[in-house]
């Protein structure tokens, strides 16, 4: 469970009966449109010929249970169940006891004493993002009401750039019309040059690994606490909650152990009353707190486990030593796919710590 103001829970096995979430605490009153929350699901659902996106097909249509009366929250625990339709366990048959390298196979077999489901990777699936992003739409839309709006993009696959955010003067229509893309980039002709690296990749029957870029506007200054409870340990909290994410950088991030203080500082200045950064090397959270700039972040996805090349593995019923090819349907490449997700994420976070703050 992700424990903060608003309280998160993410039930299900991507090859049970269903995946969900309950979402609570959130503000009553709030009018949730499920025209708009469908979409954003949709962003994250895998594609038929969406470059490098798994062949498995759902509607992941949310049936909610509770919490939403009329259109409206109610207040009481968001419940949402997405029911699992289109399944094949057969695929994972020859893998039940091979530990998937770079997959929690083996990890989730010893701590779970062999009683997971194991069927499609079970609670570690991929799958279990989509009750994430349908926790995230609904942040969303509330944090929108308040100005406050998310932008996210693929900035990178397999070390092929697109061109990153202007996180001082953010250019929101562009930020708007990334998201309505089915590979969203900035820059077309690199989202091309990043599709045929998955498709090399595909074709090499390997997989490849990305970065995926954030930032959220409008975020008043002053929110947040220093040490343990900052914006920057929320948004990390639940950024590290996304399977396959590696790294994850606030501003400058690493590149900032380079620069001089002279460089790396965002020397403020004052316009119609409000503080500014000229740059914004912090990412617009300073001691856990927003400067009112734009909360900037880079998340960095490992290239799919699921490889069909074959790898060496053992079987960890027995503890033996043997060779794994993995059939099933797997992603090439995941980081379009999770672009929706990290926005999901973000939107929880700063949403959780806006009301934090309110409530203070
Ligand atoms: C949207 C999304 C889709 C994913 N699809 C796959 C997949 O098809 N095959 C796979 O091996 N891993 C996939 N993953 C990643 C695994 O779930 C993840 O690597 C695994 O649970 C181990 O967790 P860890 O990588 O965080 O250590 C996906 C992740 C996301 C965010």
């Amino acid at each position: 469970m992700w424990n903060r103001e608003i309280k998160l829970s993410i039930f299900g096995e991507s090859h049970g009966n269903g995946i969900g979430a309950v979402l609570d605490n959130l503000p009553p009153g709030e009018e949730i449109d499920m025209e708009q929350l469908l979409a954003f699901l949709a962003r994250r659902a895998p594609q038929n010929g969406k470059a490098g996106s798994t062949a498995r097909t759902e509607a992941d249509t949310p049936e909610i249970l509770s919490g939403l009366l009329d259109g409206r929250t109610t207040g009481a625990p968001l419940c949402a169940i997405i029911r699992n339709t289109n399944t094949r366990s057969g695929d994972y048959g020859n893998i039940s006891s091979l530990a998937r390298p770079g997959h929690a196979d083996f990890t989730g077999h010893i701590r779970y004493e062999g009683f997971n489901d194991v069927r499609g990777g079970g609670h570690f699936s991929g799958r279990l993002t989509a009750p994430l992003v349908f926790a995230g739409a609904v942040c969303g839309q509330i944090l929108e009401r308040r100005g406050i709006y998310t932008a996210v993009h693929i900035l990178s696959i397999h070390g092929v750039q697109d061109t990153p955010f202007d996180t001082v003067h953010p250019d929101l229509q562009a930020a708007a019309e990334v998201k309505r893309k089915s590979f969203p980039v900035l820059d077309n002709r690199q989202g091309e040059r990043m599709q045929v690296e998955i498709e090399r990749a595909r074709l090499g029957q390997n997989s490849v690994g990305g970065v995926v870029e954030c930032m959220v506007t409008g975020v008043p200054a002053g929110i947040g606490s220093p040490m343990f409870e900052g914006m920057e340990n929320d948004i990390a909290s639940i950024v590290f909650g996304i399977p396959a994410v590696r790294g994850l950088e606030f501003g400058t991030g690493f590149a900032a152990a380079k620069l001089t203080g002279i460089e790396h500082n965002d020397g403020f200045y004052s316009e119609d009353g409000q503080v500014k950064t000229k740059t914004n090397h912090h990412g617009g959270i300073l001691g856990g707190i927003t400067s009112g700039m734009p909360i900037h972040f880079k998340v960095a996805f490992k290239p799919t486990a699921s490889i069909s090349l074959e790898q060496d593995t053992i079987d960890y019923k027995n503890n033996t030593n043997q060779k794994l090819v993995i059939k099933g349907r797997h992603d090439s490449c995941i980081v379009p796919r999770a672009v929706p997700v990290v926005e999901a994420a973000a939107n929880i976070a700063v949403l959780s710590q806006l009301l934090q703050h309110h409530k203070g």
